[in-house]
């Protein structure tokens, strides 16, 4: 079974051809981040421009690194939700065309089902029921895996998402956009016990997460240092910043994977690219003999074959849609 992903949810414009699920012929990831970088976040309206311009070549690349044409192509796989809009309805628009021009079904593909079957493509051996932890730059899920296209919610973050609040964080300490990736650098050389940082709970759902304290509690020390010309260390606070957040993923995952019975758990989304987080979630399984998944590196972030890898599972499962698709900024998982 050939499937062909395509992503545009965010500054990536992806596509990728997926053989009998997990077996990935091509992955093409052309990024904006460069572009967006100097605005300090995504720009909506540049993201949908680029996607506009890059969508044509990058899934032609992904066709030709497969070696696959149009025409061997069981169905085509398009992020249709949640993410910006205007970068959606591009990759939806063109996967519409796409299929109606080849005769192919659509399947419409959520995009943190992909950031989910990115541990597929890695690790074949997962297979549902488990618990997965999802934290991107949009969403901070606990997330029940009961079926490969079947989902329960049991947490959700209540305002910032991880990944939003490791850039949050790492922009007032003065690194570029987008920072998760350089307070992780940063952390390798200072001291996660320097600072003590909230870690709030909810009280009517315990696997709920709360990220938006931490982000003002760092904001306001940055900003009373300031006041009194005092200099912090920038590596102590990153450090400390990433060890609260990953303390709090941890502990959340923890006690979810016990209360619900699941003793398989897997991460995904791009904050499982953080190493706090994969170390701490690694030490708290090992602990009490839990196996983890985690995506390769390489496929944490957005890219293509998590969509066509998704949405050769969604293929199985009789997913369809017609040529009234349309994109939506939000939609449960
Ligand atoms: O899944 P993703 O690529 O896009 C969304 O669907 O949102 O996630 C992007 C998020 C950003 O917030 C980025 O800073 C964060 O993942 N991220 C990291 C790391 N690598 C990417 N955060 C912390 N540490 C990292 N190493
Ligand atoms: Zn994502």
């Amino acid at each position: 079974m050939l499937i062909l992903g395509i992503e545009s949810s965010c500054d990536e414009t992806a596509a990728s051809v997926a053989r009998n699920h997990t077996e990935i012929l091509s992955n093409v990831v052309s990024s904006q981040v460069e572009e967006h970088k100097q605005y300090g976040g995504v720009v909506p309206e540049i993201a949908s421009r680029r996607h506009c311009e890059n969508v044509l070549p990058v899934v032609q690349k992904a066709l030709d690194d497969a070696g696959v044409t149009l025409a061997e192509l069981d169905g085509i796989a398009v992020t249709a939700y949640p993410g910006l809009i205007g970068a959606l309805l591009v990759g939806v628009n063109f996967a519409k065309g796409l299929a109606l021009t080849a005769g192919k079904p659509l399947v419409p593909t959520h995009h943190l089902a992909g950031h989910i079957a990115a541990n597929y493509i890695a690790h074949p051996e997962l297979k549902p029921p488990y618990l997965c932890l999802v934290v991107s730059g949009g969403h901070s899920h606990l997330v029940e895996v009961l079926t490969y296209t079947k989902f329960r919610i049991l947490g959700r973050t209540r305002d910032d998402a991880a990944g939003e609040c490791f850039d949050k964080c790492a922009r007032a300490m003065g690194y570029p956009y987008p920072g998760g990736i350089h307070l992780d650098k940063a952390s390798q050389s200072g001291n996660p016990k320097a600072f003590s940082l909230p870690k709030p709970k909810i009280a009517e759902n315990a696997y709920d997460f709360s990220f938006s304290g931490l982000k003002t509690a760092v904001v306001n020390l940055l900003h009373n240092a300031q006041q009194k010309g005092e200099t912090i260390c920038r590596e102590d606070l990153a450090a400390s910043v990433q060890a609260t957040i990953s303390e709090v993923l941890t502990e959340h995952t923890i006690r979810a994977a016990v209360e619900h019975g699941y003793s398989t758990i897997a991460i995904a989304g791009g904050v499982s690219a953080n190493s706090g987080v994969r170390e701490s979630l690694q030490k708290a399984c090992d602990k009490r003999n839990f196996t983890l998944y985690m995506p390769p590196l390489s496929l944490c972030g957005d890219n293509g074959a998590m969509i066509a890898c998704a949405g050769s599972y969604a293929f199985d499962a009789g997913i369809r849609a017609d040529s009234s698709l349309n994109a939506s900024a939000t939609m449960e998982l």
